[in-house]
């Protein structure tokens, strides 16, 4: 199987091949790139000009809901909805039905992933897993940290809930010092955030909304931090929310910390203004914060703060979002719309180049949970995402291959998309590339 690119703007962080190529890919591997390469017959030809060529992006904080809650999401579809939207690689969170806190669920996941759905397409968005600290996700009783790590988890999370029992946490870091896999904590007190569904302003109060206070991410970030000061460990917040959780990380990092942190695209570009709608799409946990937050969040990419933007996809069924606001589950669907979001609010913004993008969206999520970056070199195993940053769209949910609708990003207009990805001998082109 060969494929041509012509014409292709590659964005290599090694800087070795960044600028205008033609690349051959053969059987799934690199075999040329090049200058006005070609003369043999391939299967597909490609002509690229205008689209950017990055090493293909990483979904650190997916929520594909297999095993269990097939109908919101399943592997087939949530990696459909991956390739679709520029990712060959995720990670799955743990919060399934079973929990995967055990060593069967984890290998179970994994090797669905590799067979599902066909054969033709199994394999087009690698398939991490995440394994559950502590069992049941209940917060009590560490999980079998070194089986779950054997079977293959590449990192650790009550992801939905936080960990606040600090001697839990005090042994989960222990752990993944030894294992070398990475804590990563949903940064919520939970005693405090109670039956709470958004952020507490001034504004939603005046909603009439059950707020919780921003305090409960900040308290559990800091605790989190002198915890890992004092008993090491390999530790990452995600999904944070205020402006000052990120000051807090900042300082931890300036004191030489290992501390790393992600950020969605939701908390970057929408805020708790929107609830006047009462739309449950925008029922997310940690909820939607202030302009303010939004705009110290995209300080802190810019900054370097923040090491890596994650979708936090959370696929929810409509008979369950289409209840009253309190009943509604938190979360929304990211895969499809973050190179869209990233690319519009950042990219054209002059906020962040093309590299600090991919090193946000492909390169430092890997690094963090240890998995082997993508390479520009011959040889190489292809990994790689296709981006028109020209192309206009308005957000459709219709069209999305998740089996869920539910985002707040619906109706908006975007510039800029992936069109397509090539992970190894697998490939994905959409309507999208022309
Ligand atoms: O909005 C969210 N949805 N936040 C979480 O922490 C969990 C997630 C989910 O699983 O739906
Ligand atoms: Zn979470």
């Amino acid at each position: 199987m060969k494929i041509f690119f012509r014409n292709a703007r590659i964005v290599d962080p090694s800087g070795k091949y960044d600028g205008l190529f033609d690349i051959l890919i053969v059987d799934g591997a690199i075999q040329e790139i090049g200058s006005s390469l070609g003369g043999n017959p391939v299967n597909y030809e490609i002509n690229l000009r205008g689209k950017l060529v990055l090493p293909g992006l990483f979904d650190m904080h997916t929520h594909l809901r297999e095993p269990g809650q097939e109908y919101k999401e399943d592997i087939a579809s949530g990696t459909a909805a991956a390739a679709n939207g520029g990712f060959t690689a995720i990670a799955a969170m743990p919060n399934t039905d079973p929990v995967v806190d055990s060593a069967d669920v984890v290998k179970y996941v994994i090797d669905r992933a590799k067979q599902s759905p066909t054969a033709e397409q199994a394999g087009l968005v690698s398939v991490y897993q995440i394994a559950a600290i502590t069992e049941g996700r209940k917060g009590v009783k560490l999980s079998e940290m070194k089986d779950l790590s054997e079977a293959g988890a590449v990192a650790f999370s009550d992801d939905g809930s936080a960990v606040t029992d600090s001697q839990v946490m005090r042994l989960a870091l222990e752990y993944s010092s030894m294992l070398g896999k990475p804590i990563i904590q949903h940064c919520e007190d939970h005693a405090l955030t109670r039956s709470g569904t958004v952020n507490e302003s001034p504004k939603t109060i005046e909603y009439g909304l059950k707020t919780q206070h921003r305090l409960a991410e900040e308290l559990i970030v800091s605790r989190d931090i002198m915890m890992l000061e004092a008993f090491g460990g390999k530790y990452h917040a995600t999904h944070l929310s205020t402006a000052e959780s990120v000051e807090i990380v900042a300082a931890a990092k300036k004191r030489g910390l290992p501390i790393t942190c992600d950020v969605t695209p939701h908390h970057l570009f929408l805020d708790d203004g929107v609830l006047s709608s009462y739309d449950s799409d925008y029922k997310v946990n940690p909820p939607l914060r202030t302009k303010a937050d939004n705009e110290a969040l995209v300080g802190a990419l810019k900054s370097g703060v923040i090491d890596a933007i994650a979708s936090d996809h959370a696929p929810h069924a409509l008979h369950e979002k289409e209840v009253e606001f309190d009943s509604a589950p938190f979360g929304m669907i990211g895969l499809e719309t973050t190179v869209g979001a990233v690319m519009t609010g950042l990219y054209h913004t002059g906020v962040l180049d093309i590299h600090a993008i991919v090193r946000l969206l492909s390169i430092n999520p890997r690094k963090i949970m240890g998995i082997p970056v993508p390479e520009f070199d011959l040889g190489a195993r292809a990994d790689l995402a296709i981006v028109d940053p020209d192309y206009e769209w308005t957000v459709d949910p219709d069209k999305f291959k998740s089996k869920s609708r539910n985002t707040g990003f619906k109706g908006r207009r975007f510039k800029g998309n992936a069109v397509g990805v090539v992970n190894g001998d697998r490939f994905y082109f959409s309507d999208r590339l022309k």
